[in-house]
């Protein structure tokens, strides 16, 4: 996945343990432990933890928990200890309280740890059908709704902005909020060269397979971002 790199690449510092802050079936965890020594995951979903649980047969490096993002602040949570790094992939708009997610979430965090979460962006006069079928090119009715979804439930650049404010003020965090490109930097930049060099040889093949994405011949990106991410850093 290549968020895990992206967050690995920024973290700055070698990652000893990583947190999944909502892991599915555990498809990043497994990645991640083959990478980083100890990892963590939680999910509210009962049937989700379950099959992260028989994905992850990695023994006492690997746990997962059945809690929320929210509940990460409740004594279950801090029962987890602090984390290098915490990630978070294409949730964030279902998450019932975000700032108390946030908050949670850094508690989490060990000194200069890093949190970093991406989802779809919702643009500021958001109208489902053009945005979702120039954007995503779904496959099919499902897909495209699914997607419109997703995308209403998600932030706009707006909200985020705000959100991350309202953090910094109640944590010693500082939050950076960043659109498209590559985790958020121009894939031209050469803050996204430095990214890709510092995972050379697990980002690399990633890139690839977005290059052939299966669109039209001359379909070109959208005109627009479609991702946010959103960095926060634990200060002390
Ligand atoms: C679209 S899936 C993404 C799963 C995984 N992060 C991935 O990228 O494959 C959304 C996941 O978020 C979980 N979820 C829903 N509300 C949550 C919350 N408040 N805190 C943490 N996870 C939540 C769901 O149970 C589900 O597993």
């Amino acid at each position: 996945m290549l968020c895990l790199q992206v967050g690995l690449a920024q973290v700055g510092r070698p990652v000893r343990r990583l947190l999944d802050v909502s892991c599915g079936g555990g498809d990043l965890l497994a990645e991640a432990a083959r990478i980083v020594p100890e990892v963590v995951g939680v999910d509210p979903v009962a049937v989700a933890v379950a099959a992260a649980r028989q994905r992850l047969t990695g023994g006492p490096r690997c746990r997962v928990d059945e809690l929320s993002m929210e509940q990460l602040a409740d004594p279950a949570g801090q029962t987890l200890g602090t984390f290098d790094l915490a990630i978070m992939h294409l949730v964030f708009g279902l998450v019932e309280n975000p700032l108390a997610g946030l908050l949670a979430v850094a508690d989490r965090l060990s000194e200069g740890g890093l949190f970093y979460a991406t989802d779809l962006l919702r643009p500021a006069a958001f109208n489902a059908d053009p945005h979702v079928a120039v954007a995503f090119r779904p496959a099919n009715s499902d897909e495209h709704a699914y997607l419109v979804d997703q995308v209403a439930a998600s932030f706009s650049w707006d909200e985020l902005i705000a959100l991350g404010q309202a953090v910094e003020r109640c944590a010693p965090v500082r939050v950076e909020v960043r659109a498209g490109g590559l985790g958020g930097f121009d894939i031209a930049s050469g803050q996204a060269r430095r990214l890709v060099a510092a995972r050379a040889q697990h980002m690399i093949p990633l890139l690839r397979r977005f290059e052939d994405d299966g669109a039209p011949e001359g379909a070109g990106p959208p005109p627009y971002e479609v991702m946010w991410h959103l960095y926060l850093r634990r200060l002390t």
